[in-house]
């Protein structure tokens, strides 16, 4: 079938025909998913939540710090996208162990696999994927940041409302292997801590080193710098913007701030999240 080349187009849309077709196609992806065996899953995130820097960890521990892979082919091809993988043959091509990313919802997807899910304050999720969209030729351009916060609150963004991701995923935490990851945790914990990954003390100090935000922003295999400009323009800014928590603080009036709360007590309020964001 071909309908499945319209997964990217469709996520996240409001409604419509687009919506059966979305439904489809990501039933046939998650029928695919579950008849390929799989070693390693994907670094699941939602948008702009830590996924490249989750891509780049995961290669650095799969080589053993050995820096060659993640500087010499970019991360797409070291940790396809699910949502780009047409064929069952093309996934298995992809080797095995395999390193997978996707930021489809838990409802299409629970694969059988481990999952490395990778969340992030949703208010600093918001002002990523904000300036996200001035790049990204395939988005539509935000009017304002307070038109986006909206949408972004209503879920009628790209991949759908954040809170039914986060949740959806969270709920699957009993029936699958998943490792919950915060992108705050990132910043603070050693990936071969988290990960229960026993590192020489060398391989982790080049692992922590290619990680860093400044080595990544400058490694064109990570910072999305190859994609052409049809597909990202470069010139309203770089992919690897800030990398830092709490640039929310930046960005949100008081007025914005407490509607957010509102609405992430409404949605989240009985939900047991791995880390308390700070809110
Ligand atoms: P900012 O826009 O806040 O800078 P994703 O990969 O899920 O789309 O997330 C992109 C966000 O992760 C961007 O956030 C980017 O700068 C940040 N990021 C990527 N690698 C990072 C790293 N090594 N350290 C800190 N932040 C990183």
């Amino acid at each position: 079938p071909t309908w499945h080349l319209l997964l990217l187009g469709v996520a996240g849309d409001k409604g419509g025909p687009a919506t059966t077709v979305r439904a489809h196609a990501l039933g046939w992806l998650a029928m695919m998913c579950r008849a390929t065996p799989w070693c390693h899953g994907p670094a699941l995130t939602p948008t702009s939540a830590g996924t490249t820097w989750m891509q780049e960890i995961l290669t650095l521990l799969f080589s053993l710090g050995d820096a060659r892979p993640a500087k010499t082919i970019p991360n797409w091809e070291r940790a396809p996208w699910l949502e780009q993988i047409y064929s069952r043959e093309a996934l298995q091509n992809t080797g095995s162990p395999r390193l997978l990313t996707t930021h489809l919802p838990a409802r299409v997807l629970a694969p059988p696999c481990s999952v490395i899910y990778v969340a992030r304050n949703p208010k600093d999720v918001a002002v990523s994927f904000y300036h996200f969209h001035h790049l990204a030729k395939f988005l539509p351009d935000p009017s304002s940041f307070d038109a986006f916060l909206t949408q972004f609150l209503e879920g009628t963004v790209h991949y759908g409302s954040w809170f039914d991701h986060v949740k959806g995923w969270l709920g699957q935490r009993h029936l699958l292997d998943i490792l919950y990851v915060t992108y705050e945790e990132l910043h603070q914990v050693s990936p071969a801590v988290f990960l229960g990954c026993p590192l020489a003390p060398g391989t982790l100090a080049a692992l922590e080193q290619h990680c860093s935000f400044s080595a990544m922003r400058d490694n064109a295999m990570a910072n999305y710098s190859l994609i052409p400009a049809e597909i990202m323009d470069h010139s309203q800014g770089r992919f690897m913007r800030k990398g830092v928590v709490g640039d929310w603080r930046s960005h949100f009036s008081p007025e914005q701030n407490a509607l957010f709360n509102r609405r992430y007590q409404e949605e989240m309020g009985d939900t047991e999240l791995p880390s308390q964001w700070p809110m």
